[in-house]
């Protein structure tokens, strides 16, 4: 049986991979235009089903991004919402709930918000929908047939893109955090950035964390190996 012997890329991908993590409060300055280009470049390297790459990247940055958090937060305050990849609780088996709620009673621990405290729930999404303050957002679109079919293994892909895009910005020293909550909103995204055909599955917020902010202080747990892992043979 061989011995794992780390090397140096193994330690690289330790830190990359274990220093990456869900940044919610974001100092405004932006991430320099040519850092910018080698992160989205590097994201591109990501792997797809027969190397297709279904993905569609907008990013928006300045008045662009602030013009789009404007029109998110209206739809917010209007209830408009439009969602491309349904969801619902019941996606999620006992095991998962109970690791939603953990993470969700450090998150809301570190905001200060109560676990009944529905107002200020709301006033936090109001305030997700301007990026926690980011300089820059990326919305990461599945671009697929106009039939719409195997949209699950396109969005697998589009999956695929998202990890290798937050590893990028961890490498370049730049915090993101990857928000569902902005494909809630997939309609407002795409009349503000004058995409058609394409569904959303994720915005990404980036740009450098604000280091006093509490809730940057939230980590989080992972299951152990064999509870989702199993080796055969
Ligand atoms: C597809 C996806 C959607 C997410 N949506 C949100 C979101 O809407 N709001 C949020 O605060 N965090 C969101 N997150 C961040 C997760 O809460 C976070 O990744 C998870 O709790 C693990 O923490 P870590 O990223 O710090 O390791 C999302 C993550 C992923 C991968």
């Amino acid at each position: 049986m061989s011995t794992c012997v780390p090397t140096e890329l193994s330690g690289c991908a330790e830190k990359l991979i274990r220093g990456r993590r869900a940044t919610r409060a974001f100092r405004p300055e932006p991430v320099p235009e040519e850092a910018m280009r080698s992160i989205f470049a590097l994201a591109g390297a990501a792997p797809s089903n027969s190397n297709a790459q279904p993905w569609r990247v907008e990013v928006v940055s300045g008045a662009a991004r602030h013009r789009l958090a404007g029109a998110l937060r209206t739809a917010h305050a209007e209830r408009r919402t439009s969602v491309d990849f349904p969801y619902s609780d019941r996606m999620y088996g006992p095991e998962h709930q109970a690791r939603r709620a953990a993470f969700g009673a450090e998150l809301y621990g570190a905001l200060g918000i109560g676990p009944d405290d529905h107002a200020a729930r709301a006033a936090y999404d109001s305030e997700s929908l301007d990026f926690y303050g980011a300089p820059h957002a990326a919305f990461l679109f599945v671009h697929g047939s106009d039939h719409g079919e195997g949209e699950a293994r396109l969005a697998a892909d589009v999956g695929a893109y998202m990890q290798t895009l937050l590893l990028a910005m961890t490498a370049y020293g730049v915090d993101s955090c990857p928000q569902g909550l902005l494909s809630f909103y997939a309609d407002t995204v795409r009349s503000e950035l004058g995409v058609t055909a394409a569904k959303l599955l994720v915005g990404v917020s980036f740009g450098y964390a604000d280091g006093a902010a509490p809730v940057n202080r939230v980590r989080t747990e992972r299951a152990p190996l064999e509870s989702t892992t199993a080796f055969h043979g």
